[in-house]
């Protein structure tokens, strides 16, 4: 019976993960109103941070690293095709497969696909990531945005999906022109018959004129289950923009709202049963409801002492991006009676007056 319930539930996750593959867009951190400009940006960052020769840590994380660059690389693959985006914009990733390519890893192979972003020769993983990061930091970039949304437990051990909307400036055309891409630039004049002058003068070149708009913008976070209190989740350019440069990003920082019963701790939840003093002594069957609903059997047949901890493995938090749990933590405390009439003392004292169990004074 026992077995069975297992079984039932293992295939239950086995499901939920598959049911959770993550979204394209999430994986590379953009709005699904992403340009194409913003996506290669993005699949260029994440790739740079995801590269496999670039993860250190144990043979389980640099697999797991690995899963994520094939991740980024396929969604990227995917979101720059036209054609695919649309495809998988209206289907999903069934609609991909019946498209005949790609929808689970077919076309190019991760490192196919970043070795024609960054360019031909992949010798010297030194070359190109180097050179990548010296070119951006010289572009001007906006400012970073710092939202924070507050879930609640259960959205953290379900995961959830959230509209979030956010008023943000624009940058539209504007009649006239500005001044832009200055630069300065050394002058030499003749002032008279074999005098010159030199002087520094800054150059401009006319662009079509801009201004800011403010403009209701609707993203969708998606909440994964097991992140952390605090857990960052970005949507790169999706902060304040920059006339000449990148926008900066968007960080929605995720806030858990106390929870009524549970507490979490790390990937550990902590629940506080209280029993009364005879279902200590004699046992008790009690169930509590879990974050989704499921009953978890707490009751024992034994003796429970006062502050008892009891540890049920596997019914803690899912572990963010894997498929494993945490564990929960039951303390217990027992109700004892306010008063106890003469004859309950007189009846305790016949029942266990004799018995030495009851007369221990030491600590177990
Ligand atoms: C359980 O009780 C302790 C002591 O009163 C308290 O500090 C803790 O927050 C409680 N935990 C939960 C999950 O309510």
């Amino acid at each position: 019976m026992r077995q069975g319930t297992g079984l039932a539930a293992a295939v239950l996750l086995g499901l939920l993960a598959l049911a959770a593959a993550r979204d394209y867009y999430d994986i590379l951190q953009v709005p699904r109103s992403a340009t194409d400009a913003q996506i290669k940006r993005a699949y260029r960052k994440l790739a740079l941070k995801m590269h496999p020769d670039k993860v250190q840590g144990s043979e389980e994380e640099k697999k797991a690293a690995a899963q994520k660059f094939a991740d980024v690389s396929h969604a990227y693959e995917v979101l720059t095709d036209a054609e695919k985006r649309k495809v998988y914009d209206r289907y999903g990733e069934e609609g991909l497969k019946q498209m005949g390519n790609g929808g689970g890893g077919g076309g190019g192979s991760a490192q196919d696909i970043f070795s024609q972003f960054f360019g031909g020769g992949f010798g010297g993983f030194g070359g190109f990531g180097f050179g990548g990061q010296q070119e951006e930091e010289e572009t001007p970039k906006g400012h970073n945005v710092v939202v924070e949304l507050e879930v609640t437990l259960k959205d953290l051990y379900l995961g959830n999906h959230f509209k979030v909307v956010r008023d943000k400036n624009v940058v539209k055309p504007a009649p006239g022109t500005r001044k832009c891409n200055c630069k300065q630039k050394v002058v030499t004049q003749q002032i008279g018959p074999g005098m010159y002058q030199q002087y520094h003068k800054q150059v401009c070149e006319d662009c079509p004129n801009v201004k800011y708009e403010r403009e209701s913008e609707s993203l969708t976070v998606s909440v994964e289950p097991g992140m952390p209190d605090g857990h960052t989740i970005t949507f790169f350019e999706e902060g304040e923009p920059i006339l000449d440069g990148e926008h900066g990003d968007l960080h929605v920082v995720l806030r858990t709202l106390p929870h009524p019963s549970f507490e979490r701790r790390g990937d550990g939840l902590m629940y506080n049963a209280t029993i009364s003093l005879l279902e200590a002594l004699v046992g008790f069957e009690r169930q509590i409801e879990h974050l989704d609903g499921h009953k978890v059997q707490i009751g024992t047949q034994g003796v429970t002492r006062p502050g008892e901890v009891r540890w049920y493995q596997g019914e803690g938090m899912p572990q963010f991006e894997k498929t494993t749990r945490g564990d929960m933590w039951v303390t217990f405390s027992i109700a004892f009676p306010r008063a106890i009439s003469d004859e309950q003392k007189q009846q305790l004292r016949e029942l266990f007056g004799g018995n030495d169990e009851w007369q221990r004074k030491d600590e177990l």
